[in-house]
Order: C-alpha cells, then sequence, then structure tokens
C-alpha cells in the first residue's frame, strides 16, 4: 500500500545521470502473454571515478544480467523496489539484460500493452521501465537498433522508430524486422507496433530534397476512414516548413491508431502512435469538430519532431517545454488553415474562432485548476506522480506563455528566437530556461535594454492573475488615462502557508483598444506607432498610461486577443458591452463583450430569478441580423456561456441553479428571436444534401444550424421537434445527424429521443467511435441518473478497461452533467468508479478522481458530499501513487 507513504520529486535535486549511453540494442520476442527482451546498453562514465548505475524497471521480471559478456551473480547487484543497481568500474562497458513483461495482463496502458489484436507502446513519461531495465529519463538520450520477433501470421506488421533495415522469415512461422533510428533519443520516444493492419500512405517531396513515405496505419477494414487524417499530415508538414522554416528529417513517417489509448496520441520519433478518435473520419461518423480535433492532433504530434524530439526536456518539471510549445505551434497550424485564402477582416474572424474555441477551454479547464488543490506553475517545483502532471496547466496555459513571447516579439521576432534556440540546443535536452533565453537574446535586440526577467516569473508562479482596470477621461486634455493593476494572490498550496506566499508582479502584455460612442475605432498613438490597438507592457504592480488626442470620452476594448492568460475585473455599464458586442474591431474582444453579458445576465437571473432585459435581447437580435460576420464566428458570439462557465462564476458554486439559469435563457432568447432563429435555420439548412465537406465555411454553417436549432428547440416552438426529426432522417453526415439528436435528448419529448437513440444505434452499432458518442449523448441528458449510467455500463458494448469507452460513460457524466453528478447518488457513484478504475488503470482513475478538485467552493450540501466521497477513496487500502497525490492534495 502506498497511500501516505509516495515520495516527492522536486525540481532541484535534479542531478545529471553519471552515463552516457550512445548506444541500444533491443531484441524482442514478441508473445502478447509473455515478451522476452534482450538489452544491450553501451555506457560511458561521465565522471572520474567509479559511480553506481540504477536502471529503472517496473512489473518486470529479470532473468539474468552480463557485463561485458560476464553473468553476474544476484549478489554483484542489488534489486530492489523499481530500481536495478549495478556496480561497474570501468569507464565504458556493455551492460546486457534479459527480462520479460506480460502485455495481456497490462490494464495500465502504459509500456508494452495489448489492443484488440494489436501490440502498442505507451512510454512518456515512465513507461519504458515497463518493457526493459533502462535510465528511464529524458535526459539519456541514445541511438536504437530495434530488432523484432513475433509469429507472421498474427503480427504480419512489425514497426518501430527510424528506418527499416530489414526483415526476413524466421523457423516455425515467425519472422524478424530490424529498425535502426538514426537520430538520439530518450526512451520516452520509443515505440513498436505489431498486428495486421490497413495501411494508407504517400510520398512527399521533401523540402531540400530526396523522398519521405507518409503512413497512416489503422485496423483492418477502416482505411476508408483515413484519407482526412493524411491529409493533415501533409499539411502541417508543409505548415512547419513554411511558418517556421522547419523540414521532415526522417525517409518514414508512420501515424499507428490505437483503439485503447489513455490519452490524445504520442509523438514517439517517426512511429506516432494515436488514439484512433484522432485518426478515423468519414462524413458519416466523424463531426465537423472531429475533423478539426484531428488536424489539430496530427498537428501537435507533428510538430513535436522538432519542439520535443530534435530538442527534449531535461526532466519532466520542463514538460512545458515542449508541451505549451508544441500546443501554440498547433493552435496556430490550425488557426492558419481555417484563415486559408483568406485576407484582412476575414481572416482575422476565421483566426478568432480558435482562439475563442482555445479560451473557452482554458477557462473551463485551466483556470479552476489555477484555482484548486492542483495548481502549479507551468514549470512545476514537486510532484509525486508524473502522470498527473500532463495538465490543462503545462499544456494550454503553457501555450498562452509561448504566445505572449511571440506577442512581446512578434512574428518575425519570436521566429528569430525559435532559430536560435535550435542553433543553441538541438539534440540536448534542456529546460525552460534555456528556451527563454534564446527568446531574451532576439527581446533585447529588438528592445535595448529591456529583458525577460519578469517575464520569467510565469514559469515559477501558479494562479491566475487579475488586472484591474480604471480610465479616465480629461475633457480639457482630450487625454485618456488608463490605470492596470494586477493582483497575484496565493494559489493552491500556496494558500495554505503561513504567512500565504506573497507573489511579484508578472510581465503581462495587454492589448486593448478605444472605440467612440458611435462604435468606431480611435487612432492610437503608442511607443511611436499609430494602429487601433495599443499593447501595454504591465510589468509592475500597477502602471497609467495616457492616451492623447481622444476627443470624446471612450469605451475601451480590453485585453483583445486575449493577449495574457489573466482575469480582467471592470466595472462598466451594459450598454458599453453591448457597443462592444456589435463593433470592436476585434474580433476576440467582440465576442468576450457579448459572453460578459450574457453572464451578467445569468448571475442575475440566478439571484433574482429576472428575465432578459431588452439591451440583451436587442444585442443577441442585432447579432443574428449583422450581414458582415461569417456563420462560424456568428454561431460563437450567439452561443451562451455553458452551465460549467457560468458555475466558475458563482460564490458559493450552485450547480442546479446554473443549468437552471442556463436553461432559461437560451429558451428566452429563443422564443423572443423565433422568427431570426427560424430565418436562419432555414437558410443554413437549405444545403444539407450537398456534398460533405468539412471545410471551415461549409462547418461554420452546420455549427449556427445546429445553434439556431437549440433555440428553437429550448423555446419549445411548435415545429422544433419536427425540424429534428426532419433534420436527423435526412442526414447526410454526422454532424447534421449529431446535432438534431442532442438537440431532442436535451430539449424534446423523451420518447422521441429514445426512438431516434434506438435507430442511431441499429446503424452504429459496429463502429467504435460512434457508439462513444451514443453513449455519452446519453450520459450527458438532462434526465441522466445514476441509474442511467449504470445501466449504461451493464450494456454489452460498455468497458471500464477502454479508456474511449470510460470516457464516454463515467468522465461525461460525472464532468459533463452537473444535474446528475450533483443528483441523488451521485458522489456515491464516482467514488466507486475511481476505485473501479484505479485497480486497472491509475492514470485515468486518477483524471477522473480530479473531477471533484473543486469541493471546497461549492455550497453547504454539496460540498460536504464530495469531500466525504474523497474521504472515502482517500481510506480505501492499496490506492495508486495517482490517486493518492490527487485526494490526498484535494483534502489538504
Ligand atoms: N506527449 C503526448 C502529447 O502531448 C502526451 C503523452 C502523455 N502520456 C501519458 N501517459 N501521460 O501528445
Ligand atoms: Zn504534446
Amino acid at each position: 500500500m502506498r497511500t501516505e507513504s509516495s515520495p516527492t520529486i522536486s525540481r532541484n535535486d535534479y542531478q545529471p545521470y553519471p552515463y552516457a549511453l550512445p548506444r541500444v540494442e533491443l531484441t524482442f520476442d514478441l508473445d502478447p502473454a509473455c515478451t522476452r527482451v534482450y538489452s544491450r546498453l553501451h555506457l560511458e562514465r561521465q565522471s572520474e571515478s567509479p559511480e553506481p548505475l540504477v536502471l529503472n524497471g517496473e512489473e518486470l521480471a529479470l532473468e539474468s544480467v552480463s557485463l561485458d559478456g560476464r553473468r553476474l551473480a544476484v549478489s554483484d547487484y542489488r534489486l530492489e523496489d523499481g530500481r536495478l543497481t549495478l556496480f561497474p568500474e570501468a569507464a565504458r562497458f556493455v551492460i546486457e539484460l534479459v527480462s520479460t513483461c506480460r502485455p495481456q495482463e497490462n490494464s495500465t496502458l502504459m509500456g508494452l500493452y495489448v489492443s484488440g489484436d494489436h501490440l502498442f507502446t505507451q512510454c512518456e513519461a515512465e513507461g519504458f521501465r515497463r518493457i526493459t531495465w533502462f535510465p528511464d529519463r529524458p535526459d539519456v538520450m541514445a541511438r536504437y537498433t530495434v530488432r523484432l520477433r513475433a509469429d507472421r501470421a498474427r503480427y504480419p506488421l512489425l514497426l518501430s522508430n527510424g528506418n527499416l533495415a530489414s526483415n526476413d522469415e524466421l523457423p516455425d512461422g515467425r519472422h524478424e524486422a530490424v529498425w535502426e533510428d538514426p537520430h538520439p533519443k530518450p526512451c520516452y520516444l520509443f515505440a513498436l507496433v505489431a498486428g495486421s493492419f490497413d495501411c494508407r500512405e504517400q510520398s512527399l517531396d521533401k523540402d531540400g530534397g530526396g523522398q519521405a513515405l507518409l503512413q497512416v496505419y489503422s485496423d483492418r477494414g477502416s482505411n476508408s476512414k483515413t484519407a482526412w487524417a493524411l491529409a493533415c499530415l501533409e499539411h502541417a508538414v508543409r505548415w512547419d516548413e513554411r511558418r517556421f522554416g522547419l523540414k521532415l528529417d526522417l525517409d518514414r513517417f508512420m501515424i499507428v491508431a490505437a483503439r485503447d489509448f489513455n490519452m490524445g496520441a504520442m509523438e514517439n520519433k517517426g512511429l506516432n502512435i494515436f488514439n484512433s478518435a484522432y485518426v478515423l473520419a468519414d462524413k458519416d461518423t466523424a463531426t465537423d469538430a472531429a475533423y478539426r480535433a484531428i488536424e489539430a492532433v496530427i498537428g501537435h504530434e507533428y510538430f513535436h519532431n522538432w519542439t520535443g524530439n530534435r530538442v527534449t526536456c531535461r526532466d519532466w518539471f520542463q514538460l512545458s517545454l515542449k508541451e505549451g510549445l508544441t500546443v501554440f505551434r498547433d493552435q496556430e497550424f490550425s488557426a492558419d488553415m481555417l484563415a486559408q485564402g483568406l485576407t484582412g477582416t476575414e481572416a482575422r474572424s476565421a483566426r478568432a474562432v480558435k482562439r475563442i474555441d482555445d479560451v473557452s477551454t482554458l477557462r473551463i479547464a485551466q483556470f479552476p485548476e489555477d484555482a484548486g488543490p492542483m495548481a502549479h506553475p507551468i514549470r512545476p517545483e514537486s510532484y509525486q506522480e508524473i502522470g498527473n502532471f500532463y495538465t490543462a496547466t503545462v499544456y494550454e496555459k503553457g501555450a498562452e506563455v509561448i504566445r505572449m513571447q511571440h506577442t512581446l516579439l512578434g512574428e518575425a521576432g519570436f521566429q528569430a528566437g525559435m532559430a536560435e534556440y535550435f542553433r543553441r540546443h538541438d539534440g540536448q535536452a534542456v529546460t525552460c530556461d534555456d528556451f527563454v533565453s534564446a527568446m531574451e537574446s532576439v527581446y533585447t535586440r529588438l528592445h535595448p535594454g529591456k529583458t525577460l526577467a519578469v517575464f520569467r516569473r510565469w514559469y515559477s508562479q501558479a494562479g491566475t492573475p487579475r488586472v484591474t482596470v480604471e480610465v479616465s477621461w480629461d475633457p480639457a486634455q482630450q487625454a485618456c488615462n488608463i490605470t492596470l493593476t494586477q493582483r497575484n494572490a496565493p494559489a493552491g498550496i500556496e494558500k495554505l502557508q503561513d504567512p500565504p506566499t506573497a507573489k511579484p508582479p508578472l510581465h503581462i502584455p495587454f492589448a486593448i483598444g478605444l472605440l467612440t460612442r458611435e462604435g468606431k475605432p480611435i487612432t492610437l498613438h503608442h511607443e511611436g506607432r499609430q494602429s487601433d490597438t495599443a499593447l501595454l507592457e504591465l510589468t509592475e504592480a500597477s502602471h497609467t498610461w495616457t492616451f492623447t488626442g481622444i476627443p470624446e470620452s471612450p469605451v475601451v476594448s480590453l485585453l483583445r486577443n486575449f493577449s495574457a492568460p489573466v482575469i480582467v475585473e471592470y466595472e462598466r455599464p451594459d450598454t458599453d458591452l453591448a457597443l462592444l458586442a456589435r463593433h470592436d474591431a476585434d474580433p476576440f474582444a467582440r465576442w468576450e463583450a457579448g459572453q460578459a453579458l450574457a453572464s451578467r445576465q445569468l448571475l442575475a437571473m440566478m439571484k433574482t430569478g429576472e428575465a432578459p432585459s431588452a439591451l440583451f435581447i436587442d444585442t443577441w437580435q442585432a447579432l443574428l441580423l449583422d450581414a458582415d460576420i461569417t456563420d462560424a464566428y456568428r454561431a460563437r458570439v450567439l452561443a451562451l456561456p455553458s452551465d460549467r462557465e457560468l458555475l466558475e462564476k458563482t460564490t458559493p458554486m450552485d450547480p442546479l441553479a446554473a443549468v437552471r439559469a442556463c436553461r432559461h435563457l437560451q429558451s428566452a432568447l429563443g422564443n423572443r428571436l423565433t422568427p431570426y432563429w427560424m430565418d436562419v435555420y432555414r437558410k443554413t439548412a437549405a444545403d444539407a444534401q450537398a456534398d460533405y465537406s468539412p471545410d471551415p465555411a461549409s462547418a461554420g454553417r452546420r455549427a449556427l444550424k445546429n445553434l439556431a436549432l437549440s433555440y428553437l428547440m429550448a423555446a419549445g416552438h411548435p415545429d422544433a421537434a419536427e425540424l429534428a426529426r426532419m433534420q436527423y432522417d435526412v442526414a447526410s453526415n454526422m454532424t447534421d445527424r449529431m446535432g438534431a439528436l442532442s438537440c431532442m435528448l436535451r430539449y424534446g419529448a423523451s420518447g422521441v429521443a429514445i426512438q431516434v437513440l434506438d435507430h442511431f444505434y441499429q446503424q452504429w452499432q459496429h463502429d467504435p467511435l460512434v457508439m462513444d458518442k451514443w453513449f455519452a449523448l446519453q450520459a450527458t441528458a438532462p434526465d441522466a441518473t445514476v441509474e442511467t449510467v449504470r445501466s449504461l455500463m451493464l450494456h454489452p458494448a460498455f468497458s471500464l478497461r477502454n479508456p474511449n469507452r470510460a470516457r464516454s460513460v463515467v468522465f461525461q457524466f460525472c464532468m459533463n452533467n452537473l444535474q446528475g453528478i450533483h443528483g441523488p447518488g451521485g458522489y456515491d457513484y464516482w467514488a466507486e468508479q475511481v476505485l473501479a478504475l484505479d485497480s486497472l488503470n491509475p492514470e485515468i482513475a486518477a483524471r477522473l478522481a480530479r473531477a471533484f478538485d473543486s469541493w471546497s467552493r461549492y455550497a453547504d450540501a454539496p460540498r460536504e458530499g464530495m469531500r466525504a466521497a474523497l474521504e472515502h477513496v482517500r481510506g480505501h487500502a492499496g490506492l495508486s501513487r495517482n490517486v493518492s497525490e490527487i485526494v490526498n492534495k484535494a483534502l489538504k
């Protein structure tokens, strides 16, 4: 039992590994029941005198150890608790190890495991130690030769990193493939795949000459669903050449889809392994959102080839070095894809759609994390289980911190900084500080006398800064004064310290604009430039800027394009928000103003049951009628904040009231603006039968159509149910089908919904990814209870062992169904599922465990219920290190 005893690993304890490992030779006798691994490690001591050699291993059976060809006796080494210690005396030597592992019994999906009829690996962060004894840390980089042997009939395809050197028959129906990876890599980037797959491939002229082979492997029978993935891969290669000047450094780049996968995907060198949800798509089974997500994840993993693989992390505290940077790159890739072929305002609004979606994710996933018991800086100071730190903070806030550097340096400066980063560190394992130093070298050149010293605090401070704004206009001087004041309150564990840690100010790039009372932009003179947008750099607790030549009291547009991951506090009348929602030239800030207005409305409705104001209805009506905005953007500005977003804004948190307010406002807007919604619906539905294409304009049209339908359904419009039913029946693609079905489940008569769900099941039961949607729709239906999800779990197609399926039922219910989880028996259900998952897959269990992170901010009754459930989990004997860290921190 590990419950109280998991050691805490601290960033400051880093020590370099005392050995270099130039070469590794691995031989696998692959067998799902018992795989034998022969490993030869060529080691070179880095210090003057002998040092113990420590290797990591987990769930392995050690068969033999040799040193320079001499077999060691048990007394020659120490084997304890995940560590194998040898005492070599020579400065260069070869260790040979033979061990076995049991893929079939491996339900953690870390290390070597079975999925369907295939064998896969997942090594990041510390999974390689479940395959063989090894220095399992990212700063030990080696060149690998991998020999894979297996039964040919069962495993006709044997893949690993790099290039195929040979593929030969062996006796007894077995065969052998040898792979050589020319690039030194840490073991977390190792991968192997064995099985029988379909393959879609294309060759690509590499920038600078030569050809590369791009391949997408998937389950037999699914080749018709990999065209989009392969196209996305090609787009990603081209984009990285064009925008970052980074070329593919491989002759062969492979993607393999796995049904059972803990996360989204993994960037193993030249052999990416993906959750099949981020590979497979066709118009009948994938929604527009799924197409976009596939593009983002394929981009993400491909971009890791440089940011992560060519330059990797010195230790796992530096995770954001590769993840924050790579998320920033994939966000920019997606935005550029949305804006392809567009210019000017249209391009800006296309990019804003992506920005809006990313900021919504940040607010719903990262802000609460930063305010809760798991709060940590993007470069954490300590952890018990690194698997718990693949967080929204490291990824999404990490990307915001990179984006701020991009904002401060500009595109050209940022690219110069990237070039400098690779010039300094290609082939190395480095730190976040090294990255900032490369950027700083350019920043200081562009802005003599300025450094990123204050900016670096973003890497060591947790918590979301609050920025208060004061604006005054001086009619005599025709001047506008803007004061920004930042507050960095203690976050998470810092709050518990006595006295709570006081935190110094951060370097916050804060973009603003000024509008006239008619909504016209005012040109600003700032730091020698003239523009509608000024970038204020707040580096102290408080600072005031003065803008002259301002002829009237302006309306301020704040934090344009969300230029920093902060919360803005500014009191202003609803009329100003309404004006910005209609006229702000910055499409992000414009959306933001509408959302702020809607949030105020929702909060007022929660308190007093107040009906929506005329101003609010008028604003939504104006947005419905604005001829100058695209469908995709319109769908964003007309959508209301989700119940989870609203809940985050209430103190104490009252989930049921938040759900009620959201429904109420949706139906009120549906009612008051019925003819307009109807008109939008008719116009956007007209081309439902046209050939499906996932392009942004068509997807935007479908998004707007489904939004209009949801308003009409929420309003209980007499024709709406019929429209939904018809949309479902004639749908030529999954977006329309799902849009209709989810409206029916959310707002329709339950009898009809059940009938349609059944039809959906009959049609798609053979397709696991569609069945995930079928399960998720039911788990998030407003009338779903613990009984509903329990009976879904009894369905023959349900399995807790498949993470996608567990997520579609258990996670969806616990995290996305506020009424359900906070209803009768919800908390007990959560505790039960955390424990059930923990015995199978601790990493997944720990993610579910985090659903109650914010328990202490809730009203009395839910708070005490969640606390009791957390205590129940904590009291359970034999908790994994993963879940134990989460529940102990939650209850601190
Ligand atoms: N590096 C992968 C990605 O960003 C995530 C892998 C995390 N794996 C894990 N078991 N925690 O795409
Ligand atoms: Zn990543």
